[in-house]
């Protein structure tokens, strides 16, 4: 279900294409999300990178339009999935693409599942929903899944509800909800941030392996830097809603162009740090969405920023092929 290919000539699966959110708020209009652009290759893994509050989780939910309509959001620019505009698509073409062709991982399990049906049930519903299988085929692959994604007593688990589940199993059962029904892009929200450093090192692993068999495009939001040199190829940079930095993952690493990611290196806790060393954090935080002036929203954060940071918003622009920056003075 490759859409095109793009100027570096790669197959996208997935483009956000000037995708802007807006919500109401107190009578006044706020944009978390302003004019991001970024395309997921086939086979790929594209990191979604920048700290909290940043506007990654409500890019994501963009994509597959899962706001409550009580948040009233307002959604412009396009997202474009094997030949679908996905912001104009009608409720019926939306659900048909959901967990079908675009799944998605959250942080916290718990979302995602019911505690009140059985595990079996739950994932057995995500294939009657979309395919046309008969219940013996299901339960077949349902389990056949289960155990793929590392559940051993699959057969027990069927019969389990998500509580009597540790964490760790909890998200590889959303992990083998999400890849049921073979979707062309998975989203995962933070997969592993709520695990403890081994788990999450064992459900990386089984994330890696299950692309290399599936060939799954993978959007992979994360605010950890070591998650994306494990498992991303490509990464895009988020602050206060914009897209401040886009590159492969090695360039990103060996020649960082944006102050504001050079500082997300710097703040990453050295190997061979010495207890009570000091991170070295980035002053300030990340302005609300709707606070921000006509300049550049890292100026007042940045080192480098001047009069002409402060008064006027950089384009991104390519310093090298494949590699943008919005930034008056790029490294
Ligand atoms: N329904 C909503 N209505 C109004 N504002 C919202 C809504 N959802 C999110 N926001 C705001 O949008 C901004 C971006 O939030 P978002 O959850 O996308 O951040 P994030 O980058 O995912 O952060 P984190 O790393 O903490 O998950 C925040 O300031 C948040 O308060
Ligand atoms: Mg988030």
């Amino acid at each position: 279900m490759l859409i095109g290919v793009d100027k570096q000539g790669r197959s996208v699966m997935l483009e956000v294409n000037n995708l802007k959110v807006e919500f109401l708020s107190n009578g006044k209009s706020i944009a978390p999300v302003d004019g991001v652009s970024f395309t997921v290759g086939a086979n790929e893994t594209v990191g979604l990178l920048g700290e909290s509050g940043c506007g990654k989780s409500v890019t994501a939910l963009s994509i597959l339009r899962l706001f409550p309509l009580a948040s009233k959001a307002r959604l412009s620019g396009e997202v474009r999935y094997d030949g679908h505009d996905l912001l104009t698509l009608d409720d019926a073409g939306m659900r048909a693409v959901r967990g079908k062709q675009i799944a998605m991982i959250f942080q916290e399990p718990m979302t995602s599942l019911n505690p009140l049906h059985k595990i079996g049930a739950q994932l057995g519903e995500m294939l009657r929903m979309h395919t046309t299988l008969v219940r013996r085929e299901i339960d077949y692959m349902v389990i056949a899944m289960l155990q793929r994604v590392g559940l051993s007593r699959a057969e027990q688990l069927v019969n389990e509800y998500p509580h009597s589940l540790s964490g760790g199993m909890r998200q590889r059962v959303m992990i083998a909800m999400a890849l049921l029904c073979d979707p062309g892009v998975l989203i995962c929200d933070e997969p592993t941030t709520a695990l403890d450093v081994t788990i999450q090192a064992q459900i990386l692993d089984l994330m890696r392996q299950l692309k290399q068999e599936q060939g799954t495009s993978i959007l992979m939001i994360t605010h950890d830097l070591g998650v994306v040199a494990e498992m991303c190829e490509r990464v895009v940079v988020m602050y206060a809603g914009q897209v401040v930095e886009q590159s492969s993952v090695h360039e990103l690493f060996d020649a960082p162009a944006h102050p504001y990611t050079r500082a997300l290196m710097r703040a990453r806790p050295a190997l061979d740090a010495k207890p009570g060393q000091p991170l070295n954090a980035i002053p300030g935080s990340v302005p609300l969405p709707g606070t921000a002036g006509a300049g550049c929203r890292f100026a007042a954060r940045c080192t480098k920023a001047d009069d002409l940071c402060r008064s006027k918003m950089p384009e991104l622009a390519a310093v090298t092929p494949g590699h943008l920056v919005r930034c008056w003075h790029p490294n």
